[in-house]
């Protein structure tokens, strides 16, 4: 090789080499960790306990053509021991809710979430796209609960709470009415119906969402009233 010819071939590796960590680069700001853009939805599943909550999100888990992250909350702060303090009356630890949030924002970002927890009210708006409330009578609640060997007091609390709507009237508090929906949870049936009417949902919201949907709070509050007891600190 002449001297002029090896001058050429070292500008050329070393244009290729620029180039490759361009691209590196490049693809860095293309896929920054936090996404601003979702394509799946998100979907919190709640309900009073006993309701079916882990039945009916371990059903939709199942199904490989959804690709669902599921997020069983009570399980998860456990795995992750995000707790804040115990709870003596109730018997139960108590989450701490601002941690939750922190690890949940980049898989909720992501989109596919299932959220299975009887709180439903503390997740950002901007982030969830169905809230499934489950009901189920009394009658069934009784028995689910006393098979769990929960105290009498603490079946009737939960009894009580199913009677007066008290998860669905967090919801409707907390999201907008649009995206909140009951569905009647007593029976074997009622798993499967509720699978298939689930998942429509889902495959509806992609085709019609199939440029995504913003995870940014000035994003979504664009066209929208700020709550009023946004703080600006939650970012
Ligand atoms: N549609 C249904 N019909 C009959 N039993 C159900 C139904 N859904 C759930 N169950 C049963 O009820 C109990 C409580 O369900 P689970 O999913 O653990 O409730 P949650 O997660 O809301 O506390 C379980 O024993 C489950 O098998
Ligand atoms: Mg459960």
């Amino acid at each position: 090789m002449t001297d002029n010819k090896i001058t050429k071939e070292k500008n050329k590796v070393s244009k290729l080499s620029t180039d490759a960590v361009e691209k590196a680069l490049n693809k860095t700001f293309e896929e920054p960790k936090l996404k601003k853009t979702r394509f799946r939805p998100n979907i919190i599943i709640t309900g009073t306990p006993g309701c079916g909550k882990s039945t009916l999100s371990k059903t939709l888990k199942e199904m490989p053509d959804l690709k669902i992250k599921l997020f069983n909350i009570s399980e998860y702060a456990k795995e992750n021991k995000i707790f804040e303090s115990y709870d003596e009356t109730r018997d139960s630890h108590v989450i701490d809710e601002d941690e939750l949030l922190d690890r949940l924002e980049t898989p909720l970002r992501e989109g596919g979430c299932i959220v299975d927890w009887h709180c439903n009210d503390i997740f950002p708006e901007r982030l969830i796209d169905f809230v499934v409330v489950l009901r189920c009578g009394t009658s069934a609640l009784y028995h689910r609960l006393k098979a769990r060997n929960y105290k009498d007091s603490k079946i009737q609390e939960n009894i009580d709470a199913e009677i007066m709507s008290v998860v669905l009237e967090d919801a409707l508090d907390s999201y907008d009415k649009r995206i909140v929906i009951e569905l009647q949870n007593d029976e074997d049936k009622n798993i499967q119906e509720n699978v298939d009417k689930i998942k429509t949902w889902i495959e509806q919201w992609v085709l019609d969402n199939k440029t995504g949907v913003t995870n940014e709070i000035d994003e979504f509050y664009k066209d929208r009233d700020m709550p009023e007891d946004w703080d600006s600190d939650e970012e």
